[in-house]
């Protein structure tokens, strides 16, 4: 990829968002993206189908890039080496995505993003899903009950030993934490660039 030619007229730096399989918060997350100005949105395969799944679209502003997951090497992480992205936030995150992270692994755009923002030390946000006992959750056709394993609690909580990264657990504290990051970038001084 040649990312300083993909980056010509491109607003930055920008947000980056990766959005995964999790149809939990899944709605709640479009509606927080859609307010966010200079964005780049990372679409996992799963998050792809599950999309179609609950009848919803990608309808973001004209100047929002979508990269889907179509390369073995996730091609489009590159350039967060070029300081594009001032934040991540990775929401809804599935169990899938959460453990991947906290065990190292990146093999798809979703969890490879979160491992090139740790190693650029890009502040990054994770809306883990998967965080209480016993939740209801929006499944196409309706609200369903399920109930986290051991194993995906245990994940929200060393993921949030990671550095540089905040993991919240609602919509509201998801807000927020966006919230501090549009204040945090009011004060800095940004040339949009080309
Ligand atoms: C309709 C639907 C809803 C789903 N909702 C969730 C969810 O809320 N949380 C979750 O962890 N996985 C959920 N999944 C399963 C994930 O999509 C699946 O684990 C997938 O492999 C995750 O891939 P990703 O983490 O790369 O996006 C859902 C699957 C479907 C078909």
């Amino acid at each position: 990829m040649d990312y300083e030619a993909d980056l010509k007229g491109v607003a930055r730096p920008r947000f980056g968002w990766a959005l995964t399989g999790s149809g939990h918060f899944f709605k709640e997350s479009l509606e927080i993206m859609r307010t966010l100005p200079n964005l780049d949105v990372f679409v996992s395969k799963a998050a792809a189908e599950v999309i179609r799944m609950y009848k919803q679209d990608l309808e973001l502003a004209a100047d929002v890039r979508i990269f889907k997951d179509t390369t073995a090497s996730a091609a489009p992480v590159g350039a967060f080496y070029y300081g594009v992205y001032h934040t991540l936030i990775v929401a809804p995150a599935t169990s899938n995505t959460v453990a991947k992270c906290v065990a190292g692994i990146s093999d798809n755009l979703a969890t490879n993003v979160f491992a090139q923002a740790g190693k650029c030390r890009v502040p990054t946000i994770v809306f883990a899903c998967d965080t209480a006992p016993e939740m209801d959750t929006e499944a196409p056709k309706g609200m369903v009950k399920v109930y986290p394993r051991r194993i995906d609690l245990d994940n929200t909580e060393k993921l949030k030993t990671f550095d540089d990264t905040t993991v919240v657990e609602s919509v509201a504290d998801l807000n927020a934490a966006v919230a501090a990051r549009l204040t945090w970038l009011k004060t800095q001084k940004i040339s949009s660039s080309s």
